[in-house]
């Protein structure tokens, strides 16, 4: 069965979106079979692999609403072995059209359950809606991306408290794979008072791995690439590969 990886953050823009197409390629180039899940209504993961957005219900849409077997609608990317499900703004209804239903919470844990890749990588959207609640049932675990920034560890307050309830409630062997440093400047200072922050609360739980800011990422998603197709000399691509050697040395442990 596949494992099911939600990169979830409730706040918005701070790489959740980078993180799942990057990791996922990466995790592709040694040999993984992997699905991204594009949950977010802005289909952002879908565009940075340059793929269409498929209207009506051939898309995390129906997979969501169970309205659609997975199978039938998972689009070949070009990087071998990866797959994707795209999403369009019609999803953002779903948040409306789950809230009257009695398993709401479960739907997708139930859609994608017979799904054999190595990975399930999800991205999901900013907030915490019904969305992200399916998410984090469906999920074995979690990567959190935390940009390097002044509110950073406020709104991680937040969403423990949200993982707590739900391993209380819906899913209680959720784990967190671990909270990866993103858009790191080193020429900012405060970038890294807030690593150590982070480092100092929640030791081994952040991946060693740190993202910096790296232009060459926002280019080439702006070009439907993985960096790590676009510019694999980049540091934004040697980090990407390096978090995926991490992550993958973490799942082993
Ligand atoms: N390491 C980085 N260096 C430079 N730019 C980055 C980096 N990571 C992400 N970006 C850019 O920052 C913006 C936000 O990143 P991203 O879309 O991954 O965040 P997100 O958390 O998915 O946002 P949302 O909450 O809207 O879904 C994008 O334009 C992206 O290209
Ligand atoms: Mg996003």
């Amino acid at each position: 069965m596949s494992r099911t990886v939600g990169v979830i953050n409730q706040k918005g823009g701070v790489g959740k979106t980078t993180t799942t197409v990057n990791l996922a390629t990466a995790l592709a180039a040694v040999g993984k079979s992997v699905l991204v899940l594009d949950l977010d209504p802005q289909g952002n993961a879908t565009t940075g692999f340059g793929l269409p957005k498929r209207r009506g219900i051939d898309n995390s849409y129906g997979v969501l609403l169970g309205l659609i077997d997975p199978r039938n609608v998972v689009m070949e990317t070009y990087v071998k072995g990866l797959h994707l499900i795209s999403s369009t703004i019609d999803l953002s209804a779903a948040e409306v059209e789950l809230f009257s239903q009695r398993d709401r919470d479960s739907k997708l844990k139930r859609s994608i359950a017979g799904l054999e890749y190595d990975y399930i990588l999800v991205d999901c959207p900013p907030g915490f809606g019904l969305i992200n609640i399916n998410a984090l049932n469906a999920a074995n675990k979690i990567i959190i991306p935390l940009q390097c920034e002044f509110y950073a560890l406020e709104g991680l307050a937040q969403l423990f408290n949200t993982i707590q309830s739900v391993r209380n409630t819906i899913n209680k062997d959720l784990i967190i794979s671990g909270i990866l440093l993103t858009m790191y400047d080193r020429r900012n200072s405060l970038s890294s008072v807030i690593a150590n922050d982070v480092r100092g609360h929640f030791k081994n739980l952040v991946f060693n791995t740190v993202i910096p800011r790296n232009v060459r990422i926002s280019e080439a998603s702006s070009h439907g690439k993985p960096i790590i197709l676009y510019d694999v000399k980049s540091a934004g691509a040697i980090a990407h590969i390096e978090l995926a050697r991490e992550f993958l040395a973490r799942e082993s442990a």
